[in-house]
């Protein structure tokens, strides 16, 4: 990873001429498709971060041999603000972003972006922003910090110069219904050494092939596994997976091939404040298939940002679907996605500090 040098940053602010808000039908929110009038960028070029400024948001222009479109040294964030009925604005757990985009850049031999940079411009762009967070119930301003290389040049090697960004779209729910999820044994999304941790764009590219032969079937998603033999659970490419079995909640754990969630970790802290006993190990596919066969999953569920507690209605492996009791009051999914709602709307006491204030 390249050195970085460090100096006062400060950021230019070009407003739009004419808002697009009034055009947003918030009731019939898109995920996804739907952008804020403004976007954050920086520059990285001669070892140094400048040009921090926050313009409409708009096309960009680069060249056909742009490293990125060949490569994809190009990594990504995503947290969410969220409106309080007095009106302020707050986002969720932002550092916790901040230090795994910095982890997500060291593998992906890019720079790391300063902390001010990150959170400076991710403040400043909500705050100017801020009309567009929804304050319907279940919608919510869906944030993007990414990064990416931006040089001319197609020799294979980590690139000069980068360009950091922050776009916000408002967003309803990633999945609109309970998912129905198959365990895949078949294809691999991340290996054991490579880069299944960092949240760069190759790995959702990896997911793409196995995850539309699942949708083929009538799964929403599949269930990675292992890339060495597919005999442990790891990941579900757009949230971490959660088991409730025999009582105790089960989560798989990190390392080189999964993604560092931090709904995940806010969930294990939930249920250790809950008193919901909870392990972080490895799961093998035959300990979830002989429970499923035997009806003791009481609860699954993904969690992740875009994704939030997403109730698991059914898993498929080996040609059977089990179907999973529903997420309802009493269950702790139920119980987890309740209290992280409270606790970002200001109806629950934030006790880990999760919580900060943007304007
Ligand atoms: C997120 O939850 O923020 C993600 O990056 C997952 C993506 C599939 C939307």
């Amino acid at each position: 990873m390249a050195e970085v040098i460090e100096e006062k940053l400060s950021i230019h602010t070009q407003k739009v001429e004419k808002s697009r808000l009034p055009e947003v039908d918030f009731e019939n929110l898109p995920f996804g498709r739907v952008f804020s009038d403004h976007m954050f960028i920086a520059d990285y070029k001669d070892s140094k971060w400048s040009d921090l400024r926050i313009v409409p948001y708009n096309n960009i222009s680069f060249s056909p041999a742009m490293s990125t479109l060949h490569y994809a040294q190009s990594i990504f964030e995503g947290l969410k603000a969220y409106k309080r009925t007095d009106g302020s604005v707050w986002l969720f757990r932002p550092e916790d972003n901040f230090k795994r985009m910095n982890i997500s850049a060291d593998r992906m031999c890019m720079p790391a972006i300063p902390r001010e940079a990150f959170m400076d411009g991710l403040l400043e762009l909500i705050r100017l922003d801020q009309g567009w967070v929804p304050g319907q119930e279940g919608s919510t301003l869906y944030v993007r910090p990414f990064m990416f290389a931006a040089d001319d040049f197609i020799g294979v090697r980590p690139a000069d110069t980068y360009k950091f960004m922050i776009f916000t779209c408002p967003v309803a729910s990633y999945y609109s219904e309970p998912v129905r999820v198959r365990i895949e044994t078949d294809y691999t999304r991340a290996a054991r050494g490579g880069v299944g941790y960092a949240k760069t764009a190759g790995n959702y590219a990896a997911s793409l092939y196995a995850a539309r032969k699942a949708q083929q079937e009538g799964y929403h998603q599949v269930i990675w596994t292992d890339g060495a033999e597919h005999k442990y659970i790891e990941e579900s490419g757009t949230m971490n997976l959660f088991f409730k079995i025999d009582g105790t909640l089960i989560t798989a754990s990190l390392g080189d091939s999964v993604l560092d969630g931090i709904t995940r970790k806010s969930i294990i802290q939930l249920a250790k404040d809950f008193g919901q006993p909870v392990e972080e190990r490895r799961i093998s596919v035959a300990e979830i298939a002989q429970a499923l066969k035997e009806g003791r999953v009481e609860e699954a569920f993904g969690a992740g940002t875009a994704a939030v507690v997403s109730s698991v209605k059914t898993i498929g492996h080996e040609g059977v679907d089990y179907d999973l009791p529903p997420m309802v009051e009493g269950t702790f999914a139920y119980k987890a996605k309740e209290t992280l709602y409270k606790i970002r709307l200001g109806e629950a006491p934030d006790t880990h500090n999760w919580m900060v204030r943007v304007n």
